[in-house]
């Protein structure tokens, strides 16, 4: 018998965070890394005191009802945390933490591989290049927008927003932004703050995307919205699905409104509307933003340290309810 802390670890993760698991807690793993159904995930809650969810798992209000009294936290390898109702985690007593800063860089990597596939368009050269279709040199193929100089709009300035600017600059390229907040001027950096989205739109000929998810943020790139930018436009999004209205994205797409999207993330993962598929000028990627082997072993390592805190009576460095 053990005293350790029992913990579901709902998906597998890299092996230097599951070896700390094994060290430290009696770890409930899932070695073949099966999407739980609800069902399975509440049964294998029983007797657990923490959960370290990913956020494949939707731990809804009636998820978070349905808990065993174990349960005292829901420590996310995510920075994210729509897929996590925290008032009623807040109802129950139960602490919640995500993994912030530490995917930052790899998301801002995916952020500027997005704006130079959809600006260079990357898909359509790739499937040239592989299908062995591609047939000829000439000064009017596969002509793409450069974004060298051009402006970049970032919606949401927090930890990643910021360092996707600093990657930005680094293309010449000037950078506007819209935020709850005005940041400081020395963490602006120069960046032209907008105080309203309708204010930052009309600047951006790269729009990218870096708020949370929320119920005011759902839809927030709407078809009104999307009329704001400057023709030529691409928009990028690493952040989540939910904040793009699709039919409205793919309309602009397909009216030749905006010139290219650049898309990690998506409404319904993995089921994404299949209008997207259709686009030529869509560079589309699987919600790898953070899928690097350091920052995939950092958000193991910071989950786990949220989780030690809770466990030896501290407050967790990034509780979130
Ligand atoms: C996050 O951390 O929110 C990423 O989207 C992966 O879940």
């Amino acid at each position: 018998m053990t005293d350790k802390p029992i913990v579901l670890v709902t998906r597998k993760l890299a092996q230097a965070v599951e070896a700390r698991l094994e060290r430290d807690y009696q770890p409930r793993f899932n070695p073949d890394d099966r999407l739980y159904s609800r069902a399975e995930l509440l049964e294998l809650t029983a007797g657990a005191e923490a959960i370290l969810p990913c956020h494949t798992e939707h731990l809804s209000a009636e998820v978070i009802a349905r808990l065993p009294d174990s349960v005292r936290a829901i420590c996310n390898y995510s920075v994210g945390v729509d897929h996590v109702d925290l008032e009623a985690a807040k109802e129950r007593g139960i602490i919640v933490t995500n993994t912030p800063d530490v995917l930052s860089d790899a998301t801002a990597e995916i952020a500027m591989l997005l704006m130079l596939g959809a600006a260079r368009r990357a898909s359509e050269g790739e499937r040239l290049v592989r299908s062995a279709t591609w047939k000829d040199w000439s000064p009017s193929f596969m002509v793409g927008l450069q974004v060298t100089g051009k402006r970049f709009g970032v919606v949401g300035m927090g930890r990643v927003g910021q360092v996707t600017a600093r990657r930005a600059r680094g293309f010449g390229m000037e950078i506007h932004y819209h935020n709850r907040r005005r940041l400081d001027p020395d963490t602006e950096a120069g960046a032209i703050y907008h105080q309203t989205l309708e204010d930052l739109l009309p600047c951006c000929d790269v729009l990218s995307l870096h708020c949370p998810a929320t119920p005011a943020s759902q839809g927030l790139l709407n078809a009104e919205r999307l009329a704001l930018l400057p023709p030529d436009a691409i928009v990028v999004n690493t952040a989540r699905g939910a904040l793009v209205d699709d039919e409205a994205l793919i309309a602009a797409l397909t009216s030749g409104q905006i010139a290219a999207i650049g898309l990690d993330v998506f409404n319904n993962e993995p089921n994404i509307h299949p209008g997207y598929r259709e686009q030529s000028n869509a560079f589309l990627l699987p919600h790898i933003g953070s899928a690097t082997r350091e920052t995939r072993d950092a958000m193991g390592f910071r989950a786990l340290d949220n989780m030690d805190a809770i466990f030896a009576g501290e407050e967790p460095r990034d509780r979130v309810a």
